[in-house]
């Protein structure tokens, strides 16, 4: 038999006789999992019996983190988890077929996946993307074996997160005028990042909040200009790129500013990650800004780049102390990262070599293949299948604090409208690679099922796009 349509495929099927038929499906709404259960019925539009029904979620301590066990038998489904992540894997696996049709051919499956880490990052400060886009994308790539949603949330062009005590941050901050005269922004409250919060958890996929510093800070510094090493009123910046006037680290009231915000992240996001960014900041303004050079003086530091190393270790501390572990992109080795920080690789994959190496975790997501803001001219769907997460190099030690991959949806030529046609069905392969083992790989078995996967991203309403240009 060839492999069932499932994406990404499951680490084993084993055929039976006969099919499983949707008119005999009675969700059992008892037993250890049965949130899920209940989710996964109200998702497929099936009936849930009470503790009369056989236990169709059950536990087994002895199966892999996220991993699952799945009987499919004519009448009868029983899936078995030793944790939250793996029921829900069971049930999404079904789900997928159940968006295929009315029937599910009898299989025994065994799954779990090679990665802990299998994440999409959101840029919704470039383009603001409405509550509602959020929570579908949130729960089209839950469907697809990923557990991260990596909200990118400040940047230069548009700073989307409530934060009550700094009102001017929606009020200025969240908003631009663009070339063409048109107000383009947005602002999260608090009750709806909570409720994308719980949505995410309820689908086994942990929020993952970025707060850039000390660069990419411009609308922060549009509504609070006192926190730049000039002063100088500026408005949110309306081009891309990157942009000189960053956070002063000169001045203790940026510290007092950065902390305020976190205590709200960490009030709103039960993440034990947070993301810092700590990409792309340019050192000029910092070199010119006596206060900066009076901190450099004071502490003995060498350069911009040291200053750079010391700022972060302070929020990294700081975030520490508070229990959570700090994620920056690769710019955070530069003059040594923060100890116990997880390196994210943007620029290739070297940031992970020399993360790995060094001992620290790395999530990769490197331009060459996991930048979905680049079209399929650049990276079709085959370029992401061929994802190989884990560099040659690293040993087999070194290779273990590989966490897993992401891919990156920025937006600056993207508005929602066509944010879902650059990232479908691209994620599907990063989907399976970030699921599969590093060895099943099998470019027409993929596509095959690929576009056999085709009619269930339509039922889902998503407005997918090219593979390949
Ligand atoms: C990045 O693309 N600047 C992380
Ligand atoms: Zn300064």
């Amino acid at each position: 038999m060839k492999t069932p349509p499932l994406i990404p495929a499951p680490l084993k099927t084993t055929p039976r006789e006969g099919a499983f038929r949707r008119a005999e499906a009675i969700v059992s709404g008892a037993g250890p999992y049965s949130g899920i259960a209940r989710l996964f019925a109200a998702q497929c539009g099936l009936p849930t019996g009470g503790s009369g029904t056989s236990e169709f979620l059950d536990t087994d301590a002895a199966l892999p983190p996220e991993g699952c066990r799945l009987e499919i038998r004519p009448g009868r489904i029983v899936a078995r988890a030793a944790d939250r992540a793996g029921a829900w894997r069971a049930s999404q696996i079904l789900r997928q077929f159940l968006l295929d049709g009315d029937r599910i051919p009898a299989l025994d499956i065994e799954d779990a996946p090679r990665f802990r880490w299998r994440g999409l990052m959101l840029d919704c400060c470039r383009h603001f993307m409405d509550v509602d886009f959020v929570k579908a994308t949130i729960d089209r790539i839950a469907l697809h074996g990923m557990n991260r949603l990596h909200w990118h949330l400040t940047e230069d062009q548009g700073w989307r997160l409530e934060i009550p005590k700094y009102p001017r941050l929606a009020e200025i901050g969240g908003w631009r005028t663009d070339e063409d005269g048109q107000r383009h922004g947005g602002i999260y409250t608090r009750g709806q990042v909570r409720d994308v919060v719980a949505y995410a958890a309820e689908r086994q996929v942990v929020v993952v909040p970025e707060i850039e510093m000390p660069g990419h800070c411009r609308a922060a510094l549009a509504a609070y200009p006192h926190l730049s090493c000039r002063g100088e009123a500026l408005p949110v910046e309306t081009r891309w790129g990157i942009f000189e006037d960053i956070y002063c680290a000169g001045d203790d009231a940026v510290f007092t500013f950065l902390q305020d915000v976190l205590d709200e992240v960490l009030d709103l996001f039960p993440s034990p990650w947070i993301h810092i960014g700590g990409d792309e900041a340019p050192r000029t303004r910092w070199r010119d800004c006596p206060r900066c050079r009076a901190r450099m003086r004071d502490l003995g530091l060498a350069g911009e780049d040291a200053l750079q190393s010391w700022f972060l270790n302070r929020i990294g501390k700081w975030l520490h102390a508070r229990g959570r572990v700090m994620i920056g992109w690769d710019e955070i080795l530069d003059g040594g990262p923060p100890r116990g920080a997880i390196i994210q690789s943007w620029r290739g994959f070297e940031g992970a070599e020399a993360a790995a190496r060094n001992g620290r975790e790395a999530i990769v997501s490197p331009t060459s293949h996991a930048y979905f803001d680049y079209g399929p001219d650049r990276i079709d769907l085959r370029r992401v299948y061929d994802f190989e997460p884990v560099p040659d190099s690293l040993t087999p030690a070194e290779a273990k604090l590989i966490l897993g991959g992401e891919a990156n949806m920025w937006t600056e030529r993207a508005p929602q409208s066509i944010v879902d046609a650059m990232i479908w069905p691209r994620l599907l392969a990063m989907a399976e690679r970030l699921w599969a083992p590093a060895d099943r790989r099998d470019w027409p078995e993929f596509r095959a099922r690929a576009a056999a996967a085709a009619p269930r991203l339509r039922r889902l309403g998503i407005a997918y796009g090219k593979d390949s240009p």
